[in-house]
Parts: structure tokens; sequence; C-alpha cells
């Protein structure tokens, strides 16, 4: 039977036991409204190890002053049906006081590889998202941790955070779950209008046409890009936020294609910033 706690104190005590009877944690850190894509990380992780531990919590310090951070969907009901119909033992669902009571000081940041791609255009949001993971890694002590490849500078940044502070959890990379017609599943595709979501078909259909480029031989990153401007900006709707190719290890902008690279875009419809990426390795 799934179990929700709220409190870290209830939670802490909860994992001594299963520790002690020395239970493989998994961790699979959200802010809920949970997709497809969640599913398939509490399923590699329920796959994986003894326990699972969905961590539901909407992180405002990761959220601009303009960002969307009250309008953010929330449902916690259906968040629980989807962990435990995926296989999820665990939630834990603490409260923003809970997490940041008053007098909260202290923040961690892992330079460089946050300055690039969404970083430039969200300044402070990857600083959220390194406190908060941080947090929930000392709360839960995991042996393994699993983020979704669709935020692939995230999991860049976490990588290198928890090589660089020694901590003891294996990040686990999951690979992107796409909607049938293409589309990166994401919590925020439900602000999108049935227009607006049409014309976001453009950003996948561009990167599997870069793809297929590289397969082809092609290594010069500009062609690439521009290739992909030009698909995407056929759609009056979007607006292009970035398109680069960057080293998928540092984060840097390529100038041939080779070893492994990100793909990356970030492009608005309407108010609404969708991210989207491919890996590719020649
Ligand atoms: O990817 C997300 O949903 C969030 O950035 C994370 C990792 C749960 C931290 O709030």
């Amino acid at each position: 039977m799934l179990k929700t706690i709220t409190n870290i104190k209830d939670i802490k005590d909860e994992l001594k036991q299963l520790k002690f009877s020395n239970k493989i944690i998994g961790l699979v850190p959200t802010m809920g409204f949970l997709h497809e894509g969640h599913a398939s990380l509490i399923k590699t992780s329920a796959c994986q190890n003894d326990i699972t531990i969905v961590s539901i919590f909407v992180n405002p310090i990761q959220f601009g002053p303009n960002e969307d951070y009250n309008i953010y969907p929330r449902d916690l009901q259906r968040d629980i049906t989807v962990s435990q119909n995926a296989g999820a033992d665990i939630i834990f669902n603490p409260s923003a006081n809970e997490m940041y009571p008053e007098g909260y000081k202290t923040y961690v940041e892992v330079k460089e590889l946050t300055e690039v791609l969404c970083g430039r255009s969200r300044p402070g949001h990857f600083k959220g998202v390194t406190t908060v993971v941080s947090k929930l890694l000392n709360i839960v002590q995991p042996d393994r941790v699993y983020f979704g490849l669709k935020d692939a500078q995230q999991y860049v940044v976490i990588k290198k955070m928890v090589e660089d502070l020694n901590m003891n959890v294996k990040v686990v990379p999951c690979p992107i779950v796409r909607d049938i017609d293409g589309l990166a599943i994401s919590s925020r595709n439900i602000f999108l209008s049935s227009d607006e979501r049409k014309a976001a078909l453009s950003l996948s259909k561009s990167l599997f046409e870069a793809e297929k480029m590289i397969k082809s031989g092609e290594k010069d990153p500009e062609k690439i890009i521009k290739k992909i401007k030009d698909i995407i900006s056929q759609e009056k709707l979007a607006n292009i936020d970035y398109i680069e190719i960057v080293n998928f290890d540092t984060l840097k902008t390529v100038d041939k294609i080779r070893g492994k690279v990100l793909i990356a875009l970030a492009v608005k419809f309407g108010n609404t910033r969708l991210i989207d990426n491919i890996i590719v390795e020649v």
C-alpha cells in the first residue's frame, strides 16, 4: 500500500527502518502533475530497487519572479494513482514551509554548466534545482536517483553536483517519453491551445531531421541549426529562445559534430515555454 508522507522527520524515521532491513532505495524527484514520462522513471526505479520513493514538490526557488510557479499544474490525487500504478511505495509531499522554513539560508550552486542553454534564459533556475535535489538526497539518502533526459541540462548539472560533492548516489538518466506524434511529454503541455500544440510538433520534427543529417554525415553544426530553425520558423506561433548544439558532458558549443552531442532547444508558444532535445553519438 502506497504511503504518503509530508514531513521530513517522518520520512527519515520510515527510511531508518527500511535501511535497517537492508532495502535498496530509489528516488524519483518530481514536481507532480505526473505523466507517462514520470511513470517510466517510477517503473524503472521499481525494477531496480526494493523501495521507490516519489517526491512531489513544486519547488518555489527554481521559478523566476515572472515564471509560472503560481499556475504550475497540481493534482495530488491523480499523482497518487499514477505513482501507485507505476510501482511506487512512498510519496514524499512536503510543504514549502517544511523544505524552506523561516530563516532558511543555504543554497547549492554548480558553476558554468548552469550558465548556458536554459540557465541563460532562466537565471537562478538551476541553483533552485540543485538546492532542492541536494536536500532531497540528504533527506532520503537513496541508492539511485532518476532523472528524465527531456531536461538533459538538469541531468548533466546534477551528475556534476553529485560527483563534486562526493554524494553517495547513482544518478540514472532515463529516455524522453514522447506522444505518438512526437511531442515530448511535459506537464506544461496542458497549457497549449490545440493550434499551439500542432505548431509544437515542429520541435521533434526538426530534431529528428537534425539527427538524420548527422547520420548521413553532416558535421557542420551551423548547417544543422539552420535546418532546425527553418522548420520551426515555419510555425507563426513559435518564438525561438535558443537552438544549440553542445558537447553532452561539458555543455560547451561544438564547432564540429563529433563524440556525444546534445542538440537542445527552447521555444515559446504563447506563454508556454517548451524544451526538447536529442542526443546523438558519432
Ligand atoms: O525536473 C523536475 O521536475 C524538477 O526540476 C526537480 C528535479 C523535481 C527539482 O524540483
